[in-house]
């Protein structure tokens, strides 16, 4: 278990496009177990390659016990459709949350951690976190797509 530091923002690897993974190794499974001992550690819904520093198309998303752990390699939006505004917040910018409109529907191709390919749907929240997180590994921060910020007064959980 290893629990990786949180890169925040301002950082540039949190703006630039990732790496695709071509090495689906031991390397890539300590990676994503890292991710996931950091991730709950900091009580995230979800948490990008880039967000522990490194330069790999790698996110992971654990909205639920109901959906467990998703591990997306190299993942690639192949439909989405519907909107909806709603809080977000990210571990790489503390305290900041702020409503973002997302599709209420995405269909995804990845890659587990063996290489295989797969199709995940995804709606209402989970598609929202989904999207969230395959925006890291190209550089775009939810702050580019936020259309209201809150005050701390206001908050209640969102991080991811
Ligand atoms: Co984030």
């Amino acid at each position: 278990m290893a629990i990786r530091e949180i890169i925040k923002y301002p950082n540039p690897i949190l703006e630039k496009e990732m790496r695709i993974v071509e090495q689906f190794d031991s390397k890539l499974k300590q990676i994503l177990e890292d991710m996931y001992d950091t991730m709950v550690a900091y009580d995230g819904i979800g948490l990008a390659a880039p967000q522990i520093g490194l330069d790999a198309q790698i996110a992971i998303v654990d909205i639920d016990d109901q959906h467990g752990t998703i591990e997306f390699i190299n993942p690639k939006i192949i439909a989405q459709s519907g909107s909806q505004i709603d809080i977000e917040g990210c571990l790489s910018f503390p305290n900041l949350y702020g409503d973002v409109r997302r599709a209420t529907y995405v269909k995804i191709q990845a890659q587990n951690r063996l290489g295989k390919p797969f199709i995940l749907e995804a709606r209402g929240l989970l598609a929202r976190v989904c999207l969230h997180e395959i925006d890291h590994l190209h550089g775009i921060l939810f702050t580019s797509k936020v259309v209201k910020y809150y005050q701390p007064e206001e908050l209640k959980d969102g991080k991811h």
